[in-house]
């Protein structure tokens, strides 16, 4: 297993390309299942999660091929066509490594009137059920059984009904698979309370580029009426506000300044806004914006919440910066049941954070020493990786393929605006 060297102290200046969107990506590939025809998506990001996203969908007879990086292009175009289902099952050992793979529930059903996919069980960060998954889908005629460990979900006739669903917790991943279960159905299907994260709109731009008919896009009232047929398209994948989110807070904790290119400010105001309080800098450039540290950084109190709040995604990393800052911060993590995973390891490099179920007290100032820490999940992987660009001496990273689900060439990308860091393969 790899791990990541850095050796602490330098201020990072410079700009950083911010790839295509992980949790955009995960839910726009199983949309080739929609159609008979190609449907090509650019800007892909070159991630572990992509590549098992792909093989699966191979293994329901997907075909994909991967076009050559043209120079100056930083994602991937990927090509897909499911001109006939091969199989409506998601297997276990697909879906273990990569729970998004429950995401080829609601656009199988769509297609071929049935599917099936291993249940995907809990993670490190909480239980995760998918039981909104399943209801929403029960409110549009699917008849649902749960079976030696897997979900089999039908539509009597053939072809789903439509119907209306109020989700009592907002669920992205529920609503990306109502979504993609509603847009071929004989009817009607509403959605309250529905995700408004960048990636559920980017869903839906992607299927109305596809013939689907959606109205209320970035709201959480989805109206969707089924139509007969969706046809390929060519689309863009948007870029990724979370990792751009988690480099400004490298700029923050190093007392630098990265310029953010190709992110959508106005995709994470929240976090642009915390950052500011913070006392960062915070510049609309061309090219997407510049977050620079011109000052120590003050204390926050953050919870975490639904989208347009603060995302869940970005607690780990504005933990690690709070780090620095002058005083005491107060997390809160509203969303997931187990997400402080990266705490005692930022202990063992010298952090005073306190957690009280599911808040924590921060206690900036502490000088941070490098260590041997282990990764536990994507985020919290990442606020060690930020710890260790400020810690005295060294620090190495352990089960860095957590990184790699989510960070696309993270090494290179800290490299270049000046972090000493290095990528250490285990053989
Ligand atoms: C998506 O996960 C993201 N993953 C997560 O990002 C992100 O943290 C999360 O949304 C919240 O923004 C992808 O998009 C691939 P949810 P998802 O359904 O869809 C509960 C990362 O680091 N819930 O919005 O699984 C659930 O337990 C990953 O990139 C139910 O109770 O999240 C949680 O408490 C981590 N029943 C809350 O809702 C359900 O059926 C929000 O979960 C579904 C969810």
């Amino acid at each position: 297993m790899d791990s990541i060297r850095i050796t602490g102290g330098k201020r990072l200046e410079g700009k950083i390309p911010i790839s295509g969107a992980k949790n955009s990506a995960l839910t726009l590939l199983p949309c080739a299942l929609l159609t008979d025809e190609k449907l090509t998506l650019a800007n892909l990001p070159r991630l572990a999660d992509v590549d098992s996203f792909g093989h699966l969908l191979n293994g329901l007879g997907v075909s994909t091929s991967v076009a050559g990086v043209k120079k100056g292009e930083v994602g991937r175009k990927m090509t897909l066509q499911a001109s006939e289902i091969a199989s409506t099952v998601a297997p276990y050992d697909m879906v273990r490594k990569m729970r998004a793979s429950i995401l080829v529930l609601g656009p199988m059903l769509a297609r071929a009137g049935e599917s099936t996919v291993s249940l995907p069980g809990g993670c490190a960060i909480g239980d995760r059920p998918i039981d909104l998954h399943l209801k929403a889908l029960e409110c549009m005629g699917a008849e649902i059984e749960i079976a030696a460990g897997y979900v089999k979900a039908t539509a009597p006739k053939g072809r789903l009904p439509g119907g209306d669903f109020s989700f009592p917790v907002v669920s992205v991943g529920a609503t990306e698979n109502a979504l993609m279960a509603a847009v071929l159905t004989t009817g009607r299907t509403q959605l309250f309370n529905a995700a408004r994260e960048p990636e559920i709109v980017d869903l839906c731009n992607l299927l109305v580029a596809m013939g689907a008919k959606i109205e209320g896009i970035g709201s959480s009232h989805l109206i969707i009426d089924g139509v007969e047929g969706l046809h390929g398209c060519e689309y863009e994948v948007m870029p990724d506000r979370i990792e751009a989110g988690s480099y400004a807070c490298a700029a923050g904790i190093t007392g630098g300044s990265i310029e953010l290119v190709g992110v959508r400010p106005h995709e994470m105001l929240a976090t642009t806004n915390a950052l500011a309080a913070a006392g960062l800098a915070i510049e609309f450039t061309d090219g997407g914006m510049k977050v620079t540290a011109h000052q120590p950084l003050r204390p926050l109190a953050i919870s975490t919440a639904p989208y347009p709040g603060f995302a869940t995604d970005m607690q780990a990393q504005i933990m690690a910066m709070l780090l620095v800052a002058e005083g005491q911060s107060f997390l809160e993590e509203t969303i997931f049941e187990n997400r402080y995973m990266h705490v005692p390891e930022l202990r063992r490099m010298g952090a005073d954070i306190e957690v009280h179920g599911r808040s924590a007290i921060v206690k900036g100032g502490n000088p941070l020493t490098g260590a041997q820490v282990m990764a536990t999940d994507l985020r919290a992987s990442m606020s060690l990786i930020l710890a260790g660009l400020a810690a005295e001496g060294e620090t190495e990273v352990l089960r860095v393929y957590h990184l790699d689900r989510g960070y696309e060439r993270l090494e290179e990308k800290l490299s270049a605006v000046g972090a000493t860091i290095e990528r250490v393969s285990a053989g």
